[in-house]
C-alpha cells in the first residue's frame, strides 16, 4: 500500500505594517476601482525595520515546534526568492532561532514563486525515503519592487511554514505533477538589485501558458479530471490573477467560464492574499491556508494546486484533505496575524521602503519597530544579528 505523505501542520506570518491600496492610490492618483477590482487587492503588509525573511520565517515555524516537537525533523528547507546572503542559507539562522538539533539538513532552494512547490515535493521524497522523518517547509518572502512602478500596488510580505510527514493531519500530496519550464524573461532580480524587475505583461501572459503546459502534462501523466476537484489554489501575486487563470484553464478545457462556476472553484483561496499582498512562495499556500481555514468541510476533497514562478516553472498537482483536519487548524492564530499589524500611512511606507541595513561592515543597531517574537537586531561587521523577544 502506498504511503499517505502531506502536510500535517501549517502556520502563517506576516509583517508588523499594512498600506492600505487607498493610501497608495491617494498618493499616485490612481482610481480606486483599479486596485479593489482591476487587480484584486486591498491592502498589503509592509515589514518593519528590524523584520526580515528570516524573522517571518521564524515566527510562521515556532508553533509547529511548539506542538510537534523537534524530535522528527531531519530536514529544513526555506524557500525564497527574497534571499539576504548569497551564501549562507537563510534557513540556517531560522534554525538556530526555533530551536532544531544540529543533526539537520538545512538548505535554501530558489526559483522565483515557484520554490516552495519545489521544496514541498522534495520533501514528500525524503519522507517516502525514510517515514519516520518530517520534514519543515518553509516559504518565506518580502516582494519588493521599485517605488512608484506599476509593480508596487502588488507588492507584500508573508511566511508559511509546513511540516510533512505520513499520515499527515491537513493535506495528503498526491502523484502525479504536471510539470513545465520556459526561459522567459518576465521577472528577475539581478544579484546587484535590491528590488525585482518586471515586464508585468509579459508575467501575466507567461503565467498562463505554464496553466496550460502544467495541465497538459498533468493529465498526460494520468492525473484526475478537472471535475474531481473542490476547490483551486493557484499562485497569487495579485488575486485577480486566479480569476484569469482559472478562466483560461477552463477555456482551454472547453468548459464554462461563467463567473459562478470561476468564483465556487476559488472559494475562499484569495481571502488571505487580497489584504497581505504578494508574497511570492508562500502565496499560493496562503490560499491553502485561507480555504481550510474557511470553506465549509473539505474532508476527502481534493484540491487543484497550481504553483507559477517568473522565469519560468510551473507545477500542477492534487492534494486530498484529510478527515479531522479542521480540529488541526490555527485559524484563530491566522486571522491574529493579519488583524494585529499596524496601518502606516503613505510616507511612513516609503521611508520603511527605503530603509536599507548599512553595508560599511560597522556595528548598526535597527529600529525597534516590530512587536513579534523574533527581530534583526542589527548587522555588525558585516553579519546580521538576531534577537528572540
Ligand atoms: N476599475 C476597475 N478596473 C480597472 C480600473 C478601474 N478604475 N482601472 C484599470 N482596471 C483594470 C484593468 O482593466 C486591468 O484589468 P485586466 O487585467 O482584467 O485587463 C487591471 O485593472 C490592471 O490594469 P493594468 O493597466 O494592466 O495595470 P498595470 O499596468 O498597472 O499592471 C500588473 C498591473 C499586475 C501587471 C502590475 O502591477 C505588475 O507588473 N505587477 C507585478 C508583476 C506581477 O504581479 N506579475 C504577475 C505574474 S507572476
Amino acid at each position: 500500500m502506498s504511503l499517505s505523505i502531506g502536510i500535517h501542520d501549517l502556520s502563517i506570518a506576516t509583517g508588523e505594517f499594512v498600506l492600505p491600496h487607498t493610501a497608495l492610490a491617494a498618493h499616485n492618483g490612481t482610481d480606486i476601482g483599479k486596485y479593489h477590482v482591476g487587480i484584486g487587492q486591498e491592502s498589503m503588509s509592509v515589514t518593519a525595520a528590524d523584520e526580515d525573511i528570516v524573522t517571518l520565517a521564524a515566527t510562521a515555524a515556532a508553533p509547529l515546534i511548539a506542538r510537534h516537537g523537534t524530535d522528527r525533523i531531519r530536514t529544513l528547507v526555506l524557500a525564497t526568492e527574497s534571499s539576504i546572503d548569497q551564501a549562507k542559507a537563510a534557513g540556517i539562522y531560522v534554525h538556530s532561532l526555533i530551536g532544531l538539533p544540529s543533526a539537520t539538513r538545512v538548505v535554501e532552494l530558489k526559483q522565483a514563486c515557484y520554490g516552495a512547490t519545489a521544496a514541498l515535493q522534495f520533501a514528500v521524497g525524503l519522507v517516502r525515503r525514510d517515514p519516520a522523518q518530517q520534514v519543515l517547509v518553509i516559504a518565506s518572502d518580502v516582494s519588493r519592487y521599485d517605488l512608484d512602478s506599476p509593480g508596487e500596488a502588488t507588492q507584500g510580505a508573508a511566511a508559511v511554514a509546513m511540516l510533512v510527514g505520513v499520515d499527515p493531519a491537513l493535506v495528503r500530496i498526491e502523484d502525479p505533477s504536471g510539470l513545465y519550464t520556459a526561459d522567459v524573461m518576465d521577472f528577475w532580480r539581478p544579484n546587484y538589485r535590491d528590488t525585482a524587475l518586471v515586464d508585468g505583461q509579459e508575467s501575466v501572459g507567461a503565467y498562463l501558458q505554464a496553466v496550460e503546459g502544467t495541465w497538459k502534462d498533468y493529465t498526460e501523466q494520468g492525473g484526475r479530471t478537472l471535475e474531481e476537484f473542490a476547490a483551486f489554489c493557484y499562485h497569487q501575486p495579485f488575486t485577480k490573477m486566479a480569476y484569469k487563470a482559472h478562466r483560461h484553464l477552463l477555456n482551454y478545457c472547453g468548459r464554462d467560464t461563467d463567473p459562478d462556476t470561476v468564483t465556487a472553484a476559488l472559494g475562499e483561496t484569495t481571502a488571505y492574499n487580497r489584504v497581505i499582498g504578494n508574497s511570492y512562495t508562500a502565496s499560493v499556500y496562503l490560499a491553502l491556508a485561507a480555504l481550510l481555514d474557511q470553506a465549509d468541510d473539505l474532508t476527502g476533497k481534493s484540491v487543484g494546486f497550481l504553483s507559477y514562478g517568473s522565469g519560468s516553472v510551473a507545477e500542477f498537482f492534487a492534494g486530498t484533505v484529510v478527515a479531522g483536519y479542521r480540529d488541526h487548524l490555527r485559524t484563530d492564530a491566522h486571522r491574529e496575524a493579519i488583524t494585529r499589524r499596524t496601518e502606516v500611512g503613505y510616507d511612513a511606507y516609503r521611508a520603511l521602503h527605503e530603509h536599507r541595513l548599512p553595508a560599511d561592515g560597522g556595528d548598526h543597531a535597527t529600529p525597534a519597530q516590530t512587536t513579534g517574537p523574533y527581530r534583526l537586531a542589527g548587522i555588525s561587521g558585516h553579519k546580521r544579528l538576531y534577537a528572540t523577544r
